[in-house]
């Protein structure tokens, strides 16, 4: 099978096209034909070894363990291990595949455990539902896990027009809260397209000084010190952070609860954890509407350094797709 092949760390042209074996499933696993897959900030890690652990644990320290990079995935099974019950081949699916599981999705096939992945959305394209996993998991468990986010809370999503972001503010309206977006100037009319009720552009306003308060912040990269997001947060508020220094990450996992005489405060950091349960949930929010990803754009995997190359360059609205494209599609 073809397969785009992490050669070093590097640039992105370290991606090569490659010939490789094609996986075969085990008992428990499915076999998936892949249509679709996305770019996520892990990738982009993966294959620039930044931040320099990432050589330690799980990467590979002179050159990548998992030679083959890619975590979502959208595809339609083509065969399945004796014991997998839940799928059988022709069904289209979606779903995330952890590093730790040495899958890389940037590929013709992938071997899944048939608890990692659900049926595709029906209403979406193979390429929306690629855009969906990584990113709306992380929107999903930060808002909802960690942030136990209610009904007519106010709720702030700093970052809200890139991958995580504008599936955060998506969700935490269908969660029914009254949504600020932070994002830049030219993101502004897209956030609000989504759903956010009120707009932030953080090139001409910092929201932790204008004396505003949200019962929940989601900070999808830590953007601000920890006592500016603390300041900006109710009494009882929480502020959860997906990604961003490890400074950021560290203080906010350290700061865990703050009590004062008016309220208690929370910190957390969202550990993306793969979830069968938490992947139906969305498919459901995705075929009633509520929720649509938003696609910068499609690239072929022959083209994929090109793609690398934008996210390098630009903060993309919403998601990157990686399209797989066969001489036979059904
Ligand atoms: N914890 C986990 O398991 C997990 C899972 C997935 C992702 N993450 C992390 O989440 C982070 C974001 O991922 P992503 O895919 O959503 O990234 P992304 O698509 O690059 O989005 C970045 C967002 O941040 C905004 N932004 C950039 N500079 C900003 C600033 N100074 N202040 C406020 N907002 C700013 C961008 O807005 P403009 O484009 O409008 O400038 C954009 O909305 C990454 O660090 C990733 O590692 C963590």
């Amino acid at each position: 099978m073809k397969a785009i092949v992490c050669t070093k760390y590097g640039s992105p042209d370290v991606l090569q096209l490659q010939e490789v074996a094609k996986p075969a499933p085990q008992d428990d696993e499915v076999l998936i034909r892949i249509y679709a897959a996305s770019v996520n900030a892990r990738d982009w890690r993966f294959m620039r070894a930044k931040p320099f652990f990432i050589r330690l644990m799980p990467g590979g320290f002179l050159q990548p363990k998992n030679k083959i990079l890619g975590a979502d995935v959208a595809g339609r099974v083509e065969a399945v291990g004796r014991y997998v019950k839940q799928f059988k081949p022709g069904d289209e699916v979606f779903g995330y595949l952890p590093s730790a599981t040495g899958r890389g999705t940037f590929a013709e096939y992938v071997c899944a455990n048939e608890n990692a992945i659900a049926l595709k959305p029906v209403n979406l394209t193979f390429e929306q539902a690629a855009a969906i996993p990584v990113a709306a998991l992380t929107a999903l468990q930060g808002l909802r896990d960690k942030g136990n986010i209610q009904p007519g809370q106010k709720v702030l999503i700093n970052g809200a027009s890139g991958g995580v972001g504008t599936f955060a503010v998506q969700i935490a309206k269908a969660f029914g809260a009254e949504v600020t977006a932070v994002c830049s100037t030219r993101n502004l009319e897209m956030v609000r397209s989504i759903g956010a009720n009120h707009v932030i552009d953080y090139k001409k306003e910092i929201f932790t000084q204008n004396g505003q308060q949200y019962d929940l912040i989601l900070a999808v990269n830590g953007y601000h010190p920890i006592s500016d997001y603390l300041r900006a947060l109710s009494p009882d508020g929480i502020y959860v952070v997906a990604g961003g220094s490890m400074l950021q990450l560290f203080q906010a996992a350290r700061q865990g609860r703050r009590t004062s005489k008016i309220g208690s405060q929370k910190t957390y950091v969202v550990p993306l954890v793969q979830s069968q349960k938490d992947l139906v949930f969305m498919k459901e929010l995705l075929e009633s509407g509520k929720v649509v990803p938003v696609i910068d754009g499609c690239y072929p995997l022959s083209k994929i350094a090109e793609a690398f190359q934008y996210y390098e360059k630009v903060h993309p609205k919403g998601k990157v797709v990686i399209t797989v494209e066969y001489d036979n599609k059904p």
